[in-house]
This record gives structure tokens, C-alpha cells and sequence, in this order.
């Protein structure tokens, strides 16, 4: 099965590229995928008339189980209760025989920093407890610091305690957005990955706008992003599906170029 991870398509912001959204579209449907994620950010103020807009490009992915989780520019104004009366919720779930997707709000209204709250972490347990499938938690911020992207500021301020309930419960990937610059992160078994920017021109140095591919067979997991700007794919990781994945390093440089010293 196929799982698309998109963000931060800021559709509303002057930076939008509408050439880069028909990209996305088409690539989303020609891709087929079984489930789309988007972490966040679809809009840049979270005014109504911007989830208007928002919604008529994630309308044209024509995917029957699209996940949606509210970025902190969609939280602003207060359009986190716009959100949900767009989209229907911003903690959507998805499961199968093979997968268990949850996506989890870690906005705070008219706030930047994430926060999850110690009152969701049973639910997550609920959700993605169960082993023998891949498990996966969405949601907008950050849990580890992005190198290449300037001051650190807005992780959320659970972070600590979440990544240790990822790494508890052995959450296979955690899907995030905000950075604006593709990058992963291992710790332990679980997999950090933070989406680029699929269509803003807000891309950090000469990092690209991308969104991520997850292919999921019997024994394996196979993660890929697209330059939306060439729309050239590649590899950037093989993983086992399920328990008791391969042992390899620790953290992934992702080839942005964003850690180079010169
Ligand atoms: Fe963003
Ligand atoms: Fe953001």
C-alpha cells in the first residue's frame, strides 16, 4: 500500500506557487495512493474564505481517506475551529490490516509553538498501541530540532514526553511538517520525518519543495520524496515493516546540503 505524506502548502500565502500546487495534484493522483497525510499549514492565517481556498486544492487529490492535521498558520485567528468544521476533525485516524495512521493536533491558537498535552497520550495509546502492523503519528510540529533551520523555536513544548511515548508504544514513523526542508531522523526504531514545503517558495538556502512517498510491503517500508520542482524521485530509505526492524545509523542527513560548514 501507498502513503502520501504532503506539507505545508500555505495555499492562501503570496509564496504559493500554483504551478507547484498542479504538480502535487497530479502526481497525488496518478500516485494512487491508499492515504494521504497533510501536516499542516494549508493556509497562512486560518481565515475562513483561506480553508475555502484550501479546500478546493486537497479536494482535487480525489482520495477517498485524506488526513488532514491543522498547522500553527491554520490555528491563527482562531481558524483551528475552522478547520474542523472544514475538514471534520483535527485528529483523524485510519486504519487497516496493514497500517494504523492517527493524526494529532500540536497547535495552540494564535500560538507558533506545538504543544500536545499530556490529555492526548491515552489516546494515542488507544490508537496506535496495538503491535503488528506499521504505526504511524502525524502531526504539524517538529519533535527533534532540524538542523539547517535556523533558531530554535517553536518544538513543541511536550516534545520530550512524546518522543518517549513514540519510542514506548515503538511508533514506526512520526510524519511532520513546519520545518519547511525534508529531513529524518532515528531514534531507536522510530523513524522522524519532516516533509518539506510541497508548494511554498519559503524553502530554507537551495532546499526544494517536496512531499514524501511511503510504500509499504510485506517485509518492507520504503520512503521517497519527490522534488515538486523537477518532479524527480528518489530513495531515501528502506526500512523492515513492523517489529524488529535493521540496525543503521542513528540519523539520516537527507542530502539537503543545509549542514555543509561553507
Ligand atoms: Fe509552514
Ligand atoms: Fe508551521
Amino acid at each position: 500500500m501507498r502513503i502520501l505524506h504532503i506539507s505545508d502548502l500555505h495555499t492562501t500565502s503570496p509564496n504559493f506557487v500554483a504551478e507547484w500546487g498542479e504538480t502535487v495534484v497530479g502526481n497525488v493522483r496518478s500516485l494512487n495512493p491508499d492515504v494521504v497525510v497533510v501536516t499542516g499549514d494549508l493556509t497562512d492565517d486560518g481565515h475562513v474564505h483561506e480553508y475555502d481556498t484550501a479546500k478546493s486544492w486537497v479536494d482535487r487529490f480525489d482520495t477517498d481517506n485524506l488526513l488532514l492535521v491543522p498547522g500553527n498558520h491554520d490555528a491563527r485567528n482562531p481558524g483551528y475551529r475552522i478547520f474542523k468544521e472544514t475538514f471534520g476533525t483535527r485528529m483523524p485516524f485510519f486504519e487497516n490490516d496493514r497500517v494504523a495512521v492517527l493524526g494529532i493536533d500540536s497547535t495552540e491558537p494564535d500560538l507558533d509553538d506545538g504543544h500536545v498535552g499530556r490529555e492526548k497520550y491515552d489516546f494515542i495509546r488507544e490508537k496506535l498501541g496495538t503491535t503488528g502492523r506499521l504505526r504511524i503519528l502525524a502531526m504539524h510540529h517538529h519533535l527533534v530540532p532540524i538542523p539547517g533551520t535556523g533558531r530554535e523555536r517553536h518544538i513543541p513544548v511536550d516534545s520530550g514526553d512524546v518522543l518517549n511515548l513514540c519510542l514506548e508504544l515503538g511508533i514506526d514513523f512520526v510524519l511532520s511538517g513546519h520545518k519547511h526542508v525534508h529531513w529524518i531522523w532515528r531514534i531507536e526504531d522510530t523513524y522522524l520525518v519532516t516533509a518539506g514545503t510541497a508548494t511554498s517558495r519559503r524553502l530554507k538556502g537551495r532546499s526544494w519543495p517536496s512531499f514524501n512517498i511511503l510504500d509499504i510491503e510485506d517485509e518492507t517500508a520504503v520512503l521517497k520524496e519527490m522534488n515538486v520542482a523537477t518532479e524527480a524521485v528518489r530513495d531515501v530509505r528502506t526500512t523492515r515493516s513492523g517489529a524488529g526492524r535493521e540496525s543503521g545509523p542513528a540519523c539520516h542527513p537527507a542530502d539537503t546540503g543545509l549542514t555543509s560548514a561553507s
